[in-house]
């Protein structure tokens, strides 16, 4: 990718899309990368523009190939981007269409691509004329309509065939910003009114006593006692596994999937003297975890490790409580992560179904009688969720599902499923299985 001097965010959100489309590269880490090249105040828009293309590339990639007379070679994702960028602006933003369509020819030239102007004018231009009769043209197509590849239509509706529409609309919305308040340092009500003298409007939400509901999102930076470690953004889905873990003091937990480190932080912060061993295969993202615990003042015993690999790991002494919250497609996230849209296959179902209960099913002899292994995803495809524990309770007999009093979301024959925007929340699955 080329080095640009700070320059503007449409240029620079054309090379972290072309990043994601050409090189299939997580939007999160490639926006990271890139952000400090667009000038403050235009980074928010950078980032709006990202999302948001990503979010609808499905659509408007139907737009952009009506409007090519051929495709762009593959050396040009940049502009292919940019074209996608234009056409997000007119048919999203509704940016008024001088300043998205010259702005949009700008940037072309700050990537030294001044030939593609003439062509990305054109372009936006008729869509600006024939927006009617183009979008007309399209609407048939349930790509179009929902912005997602076909693939994963068919898997919702194969799995929600109530329910599939309303989740690909929820995973197209800009999901709220949520907090979980560290009670160690204060209670719910007292942070709230920290945020209220910071002018940050919030509720408590329903999902445990911890969690706050932010009326707009809004740079950590700005939230009282942040780096104190006083809150954590963290949506109310994942806060609601703690719950079920039914932590108390004196147990030795293993936390085997655990980066960055929201449920390990949150699982401190419900008895801080635990024994806490938090796991992750990248070694990369146990660095975050660290970064985690030392901004709350907690600590845990932390290790780049399989989990399912016990043998290299495991120092023989069983856990009161394991939880798993398993690597899974991030179906239930999308809204979160909307580049899953594009970079998520097909297969990769099956595979990351294998290592799910691979890891279940070598961690189960590790729980003591009578411990809880809670089961975690932030999927929404049965095959991860109610499928795998079903099959895991048929292969270990002397294993039972604990069914709370307050269930965490919609009960399941096995386990709790939340699709993506219940209760304002991420689409999670929870089950609870006790070794007797
Ligand atoms: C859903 S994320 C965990 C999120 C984390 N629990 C939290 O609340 O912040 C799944 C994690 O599992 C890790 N992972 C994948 N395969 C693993 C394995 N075999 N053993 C341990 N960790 C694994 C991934 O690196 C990823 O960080």
């Amino acid at each position: 990718m080329t080095s640009l001097a700070k320059t503007s965010a449409r240029s620079v959100a054309a090379q972290v899309l072309a990043a994601v489309i050409s090189e299939q590269r997580s939007l999160t880490a490639v926006l990271a990368e890139h952000i400090k090249l667009v000038e403050e105040r235009d980074r928010g828009f950078c980032q709006q523009l990202c999302y948001g293309v990503i979010r609808w590339q499905p659509r408007l990639t139907l737009i952009a190939d009506k409007l090519l007379k051929k495709p762009l070679k593959h050396k040009d994702t940049d502009i292919q981007a940019l074209l996608l960028i234009g056409l997000y602006q007119l048919s999203e933003l509704k940016t008024p269409p001088h300043a998205a369509i010259s702005e949009t020819v700008n940037a072309a030239k700050q990537l030294g691509k001044q030939w593609a102007g003439g062509l990305l004018n054109a372009c936006l231009r008729n869509y600006q004329r024939q927006q009617n009769e183009i979008d007309a043209a399209i609407e048939t197509d349930k790509q179009a309509i929902y912005a997602h590849p076909p693939w994963l239509l068919e898997r919702y509706q194969l799995d929600w065939p109530e329910q599939w529409q309303q989740i690909c609309e929820a995973n197209n919305q800009q999901p709220p910003m949520m907090l979980r308040v560290n009670k160690q340092q204060n209670d719910r009500d007292s942070y709230l009114q920290l945020l209220a003298a910071e002018g940050i409007e919030a509720r408590a939400m329903d999902a445990g006593n911890e969690a706050v509901l932010l009326t707009s999102p809004c740079d950590v930076h700005k939230l009282p006692g942040f780096f104190e470690g006083m809150a954590s953004v963290q949506d109310g889905a994942a806060q609601l596994v703690a719950d079920l873990l039914d932590i108390q003091p004196g147990q030795r937990i293993l936390d085997a999937c655990a980066a960055p480190g929201g449920k390990t932080g949150h699982i401190l912060e419900q008895a801080p003297d635990n024994q806490v061993i938090a796991l992750d295969i990248s070694d990369i993202r146990l660095e975050s975890i660290a970064e985690n615990l030392s901004r709350l003042n907690l600590s845990a015993s932390l290790a780049a490790a399989d989990a399912a690999d016990t043998g290299l790991w495991w120092d023989g002494e069983a856990f009161d409580r394991i939880l798993i919250d398993a690597p899974c497609t991030g179906s239930g996230v999308i809204r979160r992560h909307p580049d899953i849209k594009l970079l998520r296959r097909p297969e990769d179902i099956d595979q990351l179904a294998a290592t799910q209960q691979q890891i279940m099913d070598n961690l189960w002899p590790l729980l003591k009688p009578g411990g809880l292994m809670v089961y975690t995803t932030c999927s929404a495809f049965k095959q991860e969720n109610e499928q795998q524990i079903e099959a895991f309770l048929q292969r270990h007999p002397d294993a039972g599902e604990v069914r709370p009093d307050r269930p965490p979301a919609q009960p399941r024959p096995f386990g709790f499923q939340r699709l993506p925007g219940d209760d304002v929340m991420d689409g999670f699955y929870y089950a609870c299985l006790q070794r007797r």
